[in-house]
């Protein structure tokens, strides 16, 4: 399967910084082979960035970084899948900033990967521990099985997992980050319970001089980039290593 690069560009970015960064990545991965990219704007940019990808290659493909499960209604300052199904063709949902600050637990994201499936999206759902522990692993599938409680088996193959510890988010000038051995190690439990045509990502402080780290375990498909993803020379440069160069 071909590396998969998601960039979550999370809550950053004003409308000339979105457009500046979207352009210089299409222009940098002009007529790129050899990996699939995914861009994860805030909402309020997808339409922009939409229409300067839109002249490009197909290959850079646009996603959000959330949604409501229903499909409309008295819903105040909410976004569902069928309005994002215009514009995307994936939606983070379980990110571990959505649990921590807003409360979010297994069943209402299970709700969620349900309404992108029923709208033909791919939900790509984020699953990690708060921190390392013997349990972390028994948590994490807890969280996975929960997380995608009737989803049948032909759907699984509809869906991205990304495994991202939350103790290894946004650490990467500090300390403690997953070694490519570890992320390896629960990947790889993830990929037995999912089934080997789901991709599984690593994400967590993944910059273009450790993104080797994980792309050269044989139980990780790609990466989810958050802070890296906001410069586009960092970006595309993990870009290119995840396809070898
Ligand atoms: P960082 O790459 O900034 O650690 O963020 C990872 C992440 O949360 C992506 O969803």
């Amino acid at each position: 399967m071909q590396p998969l690069v998601v960039a979550n560009w999370k809550m950053n970015t004003g409308i000339s910084d979105a457009s500046v960064l979207a352009t210089m990545v299409r222009n940098q991965l002009h007529e790129f082979n050899g990996v699939d990219v995914v861009l994860c704007p805030p909402f309020i940019w997808l339409q922009e960035v939409a229409s300067i990808l839109e002249i490009s290659d197909p290959r850079i493909k646009l996603g959000a970084q959330n949604c409501y499960p229903e499909k409309d209604g008295p819903f105040t300052g909410e976004i569902s899948v069928s309005m994002l199904q215009e514009l995307c063709s994936y939606i983070i949902v379980g990110h571990s900033e959505r649990r921590e600050h807003f409360g979010e637990n297994n069943e209402f994201i299970n709700e969620k990967v349900h309404a992108c499936l029923r709208y033909n999206l791919t939900p790509i759902l984020c699953v990690g521990e708060k921190q390392k522990s013997e349990n972390s692993q028994k948590k994490i599938l807890k969280d996975l099985i929960e997380c995608l409680e009737g989803v049948t088996k032909d759907e699984l193959a509809k869906i991205v997992v990304a495994y991202e510890p939350v103790w290894s988010i946004s650490t990467a000038t500090q300390g403690d980050i997953a070694s490519g051995e570890y992320a390896n190690e629960v990947c790889e439990l993830i990929k037995k319970e999912v089934g080997k045509e789901t991709p599984v990502l690593y994400g967590g402080s993944v910059t273009s001089l450790t993104v080797d780290n994980y792309i050269s375990q044989k139980s990780i498909d790609g990466v989810l980039i958050g802070g890296s993803s906001l410069n586009a020379n960092n970006f595309v440069g993990i870009c290119k290593k995840a396809r070898g160069e």
